[in-house]
């Protein structure tokens, strides 16, 4: 298949005593290597949370990333394996774009390698139209205010303050400019939310986009 997005981006990961310089590219069909490696980054992250649980599984999540509505970015070091993964799923006629999935090496995380990946992929989707990236992050483990409530009787007032603690990427993607934008009750299970967190893409106009179309005027029937 041939690349598709932008063309490969140079970053340098922060702190830490080592401070790889990575590339960000497209993945592709034929690179088996890399695909490879961003299974086993999958199901290292995802199996212990019964997700992605074994290495096949994460192959075909990986596979099915390299399509043409799909964005399939790797973040590879100078030499080595990938030290992330990230896609996108294109929703709305392009518009929406749902982030899905992100993962970094347990042993390179909070160095700005998965806020790498995003904002190239922010920088992909604009130069595409979109207007939004959302992304589902499930409650599995009861480490957000949305998780083991009924949510039915919290909503909407559970949406004032989401907080989370353990290993709960919320936060990251608080940092990187998500909000919390839905929920979808018990979607792994009792008490197990889904979290749905958007943002806006790029520099929107909001004057072109928020203005709306007056209602005609209506005529009584009689
Ligand atoms: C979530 C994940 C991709 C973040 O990648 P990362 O490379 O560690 O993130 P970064 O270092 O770029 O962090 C960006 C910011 O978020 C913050 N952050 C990242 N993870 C955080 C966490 N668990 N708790 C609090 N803050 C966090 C960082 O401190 C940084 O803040 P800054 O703005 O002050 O610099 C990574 O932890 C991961 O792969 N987790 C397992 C898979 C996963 O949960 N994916 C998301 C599924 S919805």
């Amino acid at each position: 298949m041939a690349r598709r997005g932008a063309a490969s981006v140079v970053w340098r990961a922060k702190g830490g005593l080592i401070k790889p310089h990575f590339t960000i590219e497209d993945l592709t069909a034929t690179d088996s290597a890399r695909i490879e490696e961003a299974a086993r980054l999958l199901h290292a992250a995802f199996s212990p949370l019964g997700v992605w649980t074994t290495v096949a599984e994460a192959r075909q999540e990986v596979v099915e990333s390299v399509s043409a509505d799909r964005v399939s970015r790797v973040a590879r070091p100078t030499e080595g394996p990938i030290i992330g993964w990230i896609g996108a799923i294109r929703e709305y006629d392009g518009l929406v774009w749902q982030l899905h999935p992100i993962v970094v090496d347990e042993a390179q995380r909070r160095r700005g390698v998965g806020r790498a990946l995003v904002l190239d992929l922010e920088a992909i989707l604009t130069a595409r139209g979109g207007l939004t990236l959302w992304a589902g992050s499930d409650d599995l483990a009861g480490e957000t205010s949305l998780g083991g409530v009924d949510l039915y009787s919290a909503l909407p007032g559970a949406f004032g303050a989401v907080r989370s603690w353990g290993h709960h990427p919320l936060p990251f993607y608080h940092r990187l400019g998500f909000q919390v934008i839905g929920v979808m009750p018990d979607a792994n299970g009792p008490g197990r939310p889904d979290i749905f967190l958007g943002k806006r893409l790029g520099a929107l106009d909001r004057s072109t986009h928020v203005t709306t179309t007056p209602a005609p005027t209506r005529r009584p029937r009689h």
